[in-house]
């Protein structure tokens, strides 16, 4: 009964300690903060409507057959926006002990992982839930850890004390996802017949996340992440073997097939405006399952705060003119805190005409 209830004000505090918390204490239902109305709803969880992304071999990329992957790369960023990275050299373990140092972190008393708890979007760790839990009026099943990780020197020391190795276990895997992404992004420059761009990346920012979807009892009446595009560069995310992701495809919602210990990699807004609209931003969700819970950690890669977006100029002539103004972090911020948005694109709001 009390938690079907119309909130009172020791409910909104329970749901702003995260679904995590809540669960821990039983739950049979859904409280009303996370229903979505009807037609915001997953109608599909899982199952209908797989789909394998197009797969891209960084061994491949890095030899002879370079010119072919790369063909293929520009293929699934026009297309579908996202792609599987296999054989990207980043060990088993390093990996492995990532995962595993973020479930210990969740598993934490609530009041170990309170201490991260933040509202300032700039802080260099932030636990929290939801997607954005200061204006979301419906919440989503889903907890969070984000840490600030590039340049690593200057961000090292505010992460977690506890676990005692989560900062060693998530810099060395954070480190090495800088460098993989590094040379994704100058395959995907090639791939669209840009060099010499290396300022774009190398200055950039690099935030992780910990996605925790605790199992939900009605998994169809909620979601683990709107829909939702990733505003950097590009995203590389680590899924487990628990499906959630979904990606638009041609008009539908599908499931991401996952394949283990391989990367899904996104174009982001930032990349689909200096790419001129070529690539990609496509908008994704989480579903969540009353099975089993799931972690996701992705890294998003985007330019430095201080630098402004612009489409390229190589990739502008008189049949493609140029489809979006110049945009920087501080446009991104006011739209954030402007609009409620739901499913609007901060993208469509940079598209001149
Ligand atoms: C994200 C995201 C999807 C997932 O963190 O931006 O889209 O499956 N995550 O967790
Ligand atoms: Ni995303």
């Amino acid at each position: 009964m009390p938690l079907q209830a119309q909130p009172n004000v020791h409910q909104q505090h329970m749901y702003q300690k995260g679904v995590k918390h809540m669960c821990d204490k039983g739950l049979t239902q859904v409280p009303n903060k996370y229903i979505l109305p009807e037609p915001e709803r997953p109608h599909n969880l899982v199952a209908d409507g797989c789909i394998s992304l197009p797969i891209i071999n960084f061994a491949q990329l890095q030899g002879s057959d370079r010119p072919r992957v790369l063909a293929s790369l520009s293929k699934a960023c026009q297309e579908f926006g996202f792609f599987q990275l296999i054989n990207h050299g980043i060990g088993d373990e390093t990996i492995g002990k990532m995962i595993d140092v973020s479930k210990r972190f969740f598993e934490l008393p609530f009041e170990e992982r309170q201490r991260y708890m933040s509202s300032d979007l700039h802080a260099p760790v932030r636990y929290g839930t939801s997607f954005n839990q200061n204006n979301d009026k419906v919440f989503c099943w889903r907890d969070f850890l984000k840490l600030s990780c590039h340049p690593m020197q200057d961000y090292a020391s505010f992460w977690p004390s506890s676990p005692l190795d989560l900062r060693e276990s998530m810099g060395a895997y954070s480190t090495n996802i800088q460098h993989l992404y590094e040379r994704v992004m100058e395959a995907v420059l090639e791939s669209l017949g840009v060099t010499h761009e290396t300022t774009l990346y190398e200055q950039g920012n690099q935030l992780m996340v910990v996605n925790c979807y605790p199992a939900c009892p009605q998994p169809q009446l909620t979601l683990g992440l709107p829909p939702h595009s990733d505003y950097g560069l590009l995203t590389l995310l680590l899924q487990d073997q628990v499906e959630g992701l979904q990606i638009q495809h041609k008009g539908k919602w599908v499931t991401v097939k996952p394949i283990p210990n391989s990367f899904v990699v996104n174009i982001g807004d930032q990349f689909e405006i200096f790419s001129n609209g070529r690539y990609k931003s496509v908008v994704h969700r989480a579903v969540v399952n009353s099975m089993r819970s799931r972690l996701s950690v992705a890294s998003l890669h985007s330019l430095n705060a201080n630098f402004n977006v612009t489409p390229s100029p190589i990739l502008i002539d008189e049949s493609n003119p140029r489809l979006y103004r110049d945009t920087n972090y501080a446009d991104f911020v006011d739209y954030l805190s402007s609009s409620d948005f739901k499913c609007k694109r901060f993208l469509e709001s940079r598209k001149l005409q």
